[in-house]
């Protein structure tokens, strides 16, 4: 089977009511991103981070996968799959996908302030101030803020290197190193951008810009590479 992969981001939640980053006018939920998504503004005031983050997890939780995360969950039934994601939801997982790689982070747990490895589901649960890792240390959600480094990346280069057809989904491709995923594409390889917008992409002769929503878009997508690929 072909590898298929697949860099989504916020857009692809966007239908499903979660909101995006840009499109808010530089503000996240009435926010400056700075201020709850960098380390920076944890310092400053973590109990804001925390409330900040318990929101969208509470958010996250109550919205349901669209259509365009189930047609990329459906596509594992002819294509090898994998899903790199910059969200911190998991619709791609409630939608079926089984392979997702989370550049950012999830809302679904949280982790020690002062050793990434110690991380612990949240199972839905809120964290509060006073909740403690097992070093004593404040726990704070396994997300990955501006400045931090992003684990993740390398795995989903590597994953990129193989891929013999790549879908980009609802994302501005503003934020590095997500971004960069797309020099690890092969020169061949066909590439396909669905977003209402234009993201900020290179153009060359081998991608597809498809100018609509993640879902009726990804449905389009489906369509063609099934005609074509398989
Ligand atoms: P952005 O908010 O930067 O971009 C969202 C993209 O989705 C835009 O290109 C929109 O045009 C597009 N879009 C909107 N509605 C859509 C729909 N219904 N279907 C398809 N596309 C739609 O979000 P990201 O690129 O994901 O990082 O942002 C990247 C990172 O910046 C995030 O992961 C987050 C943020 O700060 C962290 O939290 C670390």
């Amino acid at each position: 089977m072909l590898n298929l992969v697949v860099l989504s981001g916020a857009g692809i939640s966007a239908e499903s009511g979660l909101k995006t980053f840009r499109d808010a006018g530089g503000l996240w939920e009435g926010h400056d991103v700075m201020q709850v998504a960098s380390p920076e503004g944890w310092a400053a005031n973590p109990q804001l981070v925390l409330e900040f983050y318990n929101q969208r997890r509470r958010a996250a939780l109550e919205a349901m996968p669209n259509l365009g995360h189930t047609v990329l969950a459906q596509l594992e039934e002819d294509f090898e799959v994998t899903v790199i994601t910059q969200n911190v939801d998991e619709l791609h997982e409630r939608a079926g996908s089984s392979k997702v790689v989370h550049l950012h982070g999830k809302l679904s747990e949280a982790r020690s302030s002062v050793d990434e490895s110690l991380i612990y589901p949240l199972e839905g649960k809120d964290i509060q101030w006073g909740d403690l890792c097992d070093k004593g240390s404040q726990l704070r959600p396994n997300i990955v803020w501006f400045g931090e480094m992003v684990p993740m990346i390398e795995v989903a280069a590597r994953i990129t290197e193989k891929a013999d057809i790549f879908i980009v989904v609802g994302t501005s491709m503003a934020v590095y190193p997500a971004a960069s995923l797309i020099d690890f594409v092969r020169h061949d390889v066909p590439v396909y951008v669905v977003d209402p917008s234009t993201p900020m992409i290179r153009h060359n002769p081998n991608i597809t810009f498809i100018r609509d929503k993640a879902t009726t878009g990804l449905k389009t997508v489906a369509k063609e590479l099934r005609e074509k690929f398989h």
